[in-house]
């Protein structure tokens, strides 16, 4: 039997691999999924314009991203509760990033330790930080990321509580003991039950700070000597004001589509914040990627590279670890391809005249 040939492919044995309880959690968005769907439909939006007689026959895929070297513009995005997924969690996903040379970025809710994951692999690593109630513990978080070897720390500043995700609530959620927030053993305790709505919900309205603000993020950024990254912008004054306060790269991201329903779509926001922080920073895209040639698109509109959560989290749940590669592999291939019929022979370098609106939202 042929495997998956792309990443929607996963996607369905994802659906299968699945109880309704984790495959709500991965697939949802908040409220009516307006901004889920419409990341995508953003991207389709976008229509190339190759250009010919180039010599592309070697594509070169590698950038830098806050000048490490990467094989591809791709990067695992965070994502928490990994162990909903697959029994191996997060550690898979270290492997398969290990393998492909892939930047993976551990959630502060991992399942697994950042310590374990740190030793499962993946030489390039970030840690995710969300800022806790506790000022203390989020310190700790930071030393312990800083100890492990991690190399940058992303600061997720779009989730102040939980979007509603009501496939969580109708499903009533629960967090099994071996998927459970690793990080916080010993440290707090978190609520495991679903509480009044989802176990999800439950622990963020008990550990996330409301009251965060751009003193915090000086307070990090003065805290560590690890470079700041900030994830979850879609306003270039808001992606300006995390330059100014010491961010060395921002994610423009909606969480894809878990936070505020019917938030612009990432890739129409992409384009005013890369203008906005020039080359002061650099600026990284998540939300709705599923093809090599999303990627193109978000280059040419000046990403230096993307985030993917959950066509990972398909392979994860499909496959484990060899799910995770395959899927990085698939986006791989296809950008190869694509940047081949651009007439792009490096990806770092898709020329902005490349891609064009094919209807712009008012
Ligand atoms: C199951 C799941 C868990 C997530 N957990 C986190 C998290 O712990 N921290 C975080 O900053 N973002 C989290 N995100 C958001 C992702 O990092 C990313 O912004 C989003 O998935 C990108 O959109 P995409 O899924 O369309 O690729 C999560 C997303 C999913 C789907």
């Amino acid at each position: 039997m042929v495997g998956p040939v792309n990443v929607m492919d996963v996607r369905s044995r994802a659906r299968e691999a699945l109880a309704p309880g984790p495959w709500g959690y991965l697939a949802s968005g908040a409220e009516d999924e307006g901004t889920l769907e419409e990341n995508r439909r953003a991207f389709r939006r976008i229509r190339f314009v190759p250009r010919v007689l180039r010599d592309v026959s070697d594509v070169d895929l590698s950038t830098t991203v806050l000048g490490r070297e990467v094989p591809f513009p791709v990067l695992l995005a965070p994502a928490g509760f990994q162990g909903l997924f697959h029994p191996d969690a997060e550690l898979a996903t270290a492997r398969a990033a290990e393998e492909t040379g892939a930047l993976m970025v551990v959630s502060t809710l991992s399942s697994r330790p950042m310590e374990e994951v740190a030793e499962a692999g993946g030489r390039r690593r970030w840690f995710q930080l969300y800022a806790y109630r506790d000022r203390e513990i989020t310190a700790t978080l930071v030393r312990r990321a800083e100890e492990a070897g991690y190399r940058a720390i992303c600061l997720t500043v779009d989730t102040p509580r939980l979007g509603r995700r009501e496939a969580d609530v109708r499903n009533r959620l629960e967090i099994p003991p071996e998927a459970m927030p690793a990080n916080f053993a010993g440290l707090v305790d978190v609520p495991e039950g679903p509480g009044a709505g989802s176990a999800v919900a439950a622990q963020a309205e008990e550990l996330l700070d409301p009251s965060l603000t751009w003193n915090d993020l000086e307070w990090l950024v003065d805290r560590t000597e690890l470079p700041v990254v900030v994830k979850g912008v879609v306003a270039p004054g808001d992606a300006v004001r995390a330059v100014d306060a010491g961010a060395r790269a921002v994610v423009v991201s909606n969480h894809g589509g878990r936070q505020l329903d019917d938030t612009v779509a990432t890739i129409e926001a992409l384009e005013g914040v890369a203008d906005a922080v020039g080359d002061r920073a650099e600026v990284l895209l998540d939300g709705g990627v599923r093809r090599g040639r999303d990627v193109a698109k978000a280059v040419a509109l000046g990403a230096r590279a993307v985030l993917v959560g959950r066509p990972y989290l398909w392979g994860l749940a499909a496959d484990g670890e060899a799910g995770v590669r395959r899927v990085l592999e698939m986006l791989r291939d296809e950008l190869e391809g694509a940047c081949a019929l651009l007439g792009c022979p490096s990806a770092a370098d898709i020329p902005r005249d490349r891609v064009e609106w094919r209807i712009r939202t008012p």
